[in-house]
């Protein structure tokens, strides 16, 4: 095996080195405590691996992704939702009878127990969708309660690997519905995933929905370019949070809460609002990309830049088209795309951003389609979270049946008070 070496107080110390499938190398240091007394510091893990994994292969310089080794671009373009689905969570794509099974799962969890309703009803109007999507999905576990991990089964993760992935979108659907005042839409058993979450959104006694292929497709695509993205804040959070033997639901909702945040899933929504106000304000798009530069000023381009891509990052590249289709198609009066694309047009010749090799990421038009397709923005960041929804639980799975399974426990370097003694009140 190779090794690394690292010399320290005039001890030499042998490292070894891990490979993975795609030559990608790294410095096993989990013995560097025990033979030196010596942790390694990376704030915010900027080149620290916290897993082995077989799920998820990204290439940042390249923009490569894909799923158990399938490229982004075949599954957005051929795949169902839902066999991508089953490919993350249990590695490959499924034969014709483990389809059909993976659906009638599906199809047969899909609705919510009639009681959780009431749960809508406490939320005032004001309530951010991922705040009730988060506490909802952690609801479940108060009426499924077959989730217990010590006598973990292979068929109850089954169960509720499905029922979550089925539920989610139902949950989305009714707090759509309720926050406009409109009673909620069952889901239908011969749809198909994406058709389904539209048609419950959309469907209202007085206006019935009127399915159309091309949003459906443009939708299904975008939970297959969302549904997993290796070790990123959130999935992160989910493998933390599950590494202490808590269930599913609770390991998801902190996944869900970790993606809220602007800089994470919630960039989405934050995109649009920054488009509504260049546009609102008549900013200039020069304007905007130097406030982006301005260290001064806390605008920064959102749906721009990325942790691992230092190239285009290929889920926005297909958004991109799916985006200009269906604003051709429906010749949509709405000009944020334009906006967008001038903005994409300067940045990227922008010197600034060609440094820090800052591009597009999969936000930026994303929030564009959604608004075509009529979701309200505050829900951009819910339709994230149901496409990352199967990475998530591929990812908990992975850790789960990783052996040994290790607690998720990060050191740190202390940097407060040395001993100091308690002063009583009145001293003080
Ligand atoms: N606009 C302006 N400057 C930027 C931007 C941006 N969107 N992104 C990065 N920079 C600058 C940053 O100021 C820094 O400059 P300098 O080296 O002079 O200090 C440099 O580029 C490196 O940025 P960083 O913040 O250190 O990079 P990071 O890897 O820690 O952060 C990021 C990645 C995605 C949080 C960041 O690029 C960002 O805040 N982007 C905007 C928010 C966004 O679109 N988030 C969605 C990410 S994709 C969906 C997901 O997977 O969550």
């Amino acid at each position: 095996m190779e090794k690394a070496t690292l010399t320290y107080q005039n001890h030499v110390l042998e490292l070894p080195i891990i490979k993975g499938t795609e030559d990608e190398k790294a410095i096993d240091i989990s013995n560097l405590r025990k033979s030196a007394n010596l942790i390694t510091l990376d704030l915010g893990f900027q080149n620290t691996g916290s897993c082995m994994s077989s799920i998820t292969y990204i290439d940042g310089e390249k923009g490569i992704l894909r799923y158990r080794g399938i490229p982004i671009e075949e599954l957005a373009e051929k795949a169902s939702f839902s066999e991508v689905a089953y490919l993350l969570i249990y590695g490959n794509l499924p034969n014709k009878k483990e389809q059909e099974s993976f659906s009638r799962r599906l199809t047969q969890n899909s609705m919510i127990h009639e009681e959780m309703l009431r749960f809508f009803d406490g939320f005032p109007p004001t309530a951010h969708p991922m705040a009730i999507l988060a506490t909802m999905v952690n609801a479940l576990s108060v009426y499924y309660t077959d989730y217990y991990t010590e006598d973990f089964q292979a068929e109850t993760f089954d169960l509720i690997a499905a029922s979550l992935i089925s539920r989610i979108r139902t949950i989305a659907a009714y707090s759509y519905k309720h926050s406009i005042g409109e009673p909620h839409v069952y889901p239908r058993r011969d749809l198909q995933y994406a058709s389904n979450f539209l048609y419950m959104m959309f469907d209202s006694p007085v206006n019935p929905y009127v399915p159309d292929s091309e949003i459906e497709k443009a939708l299904c695509a975008l939970l297959i370019l969302h549904a997993d993205h290796e070790q990123n804040c959130s999935t992160s959070t989910v493998r933390l949070v599950g590494s202490s033997m808590v269930n599913l639901y609770a390991s998801i909702c902190a996944g869900i809460c970790a993606l809220w945040g602007p800089l994470h899933g919630g960039a989405n929504q934050k995109v649009i609002e920054m488009l509504e106000n260049i546009k609102k304000n008549n900013f200039t798009i020069k304007q905007c990309i130097e406030s982006a530069k301005d260290k001064n000023s806390k605008f920064r381009l959102f749906g721009f830049g990325h942790r691992l891509y230092r190239n285009y990052d290929p889920r926005a590249l297909i958004l991109k088209k799916y985006c200009q289709n269906i604003f051709k198609k429906f010749n949509y009066d709405d000009s944020l795309i334009n906006i967008a694309m001038e903005l994409e047009e300067a940045a990227t010749k922008d010197d600034y951003f060609i440094e820090r090799k800052l591009y597009p990421n999969v936000d930026f038009y994303s929030g564009i389609i959604y608004r075509m397709i009529g979701i309200p923005t505050n829900m951009f960041t819910v339709m994230f979270a149901i496409g990352r929804l199967p990475g998530m639980i591929a990812q908990w799975k992975e850790m789960h049946d990783s052996v040994p399974l290790k607690i998720g426990r990060p050191y740190q370097i202390y940097t407060g008070n040395t001993l100091r003694h308690y002063v009583p009140l009145n001293e003080r």
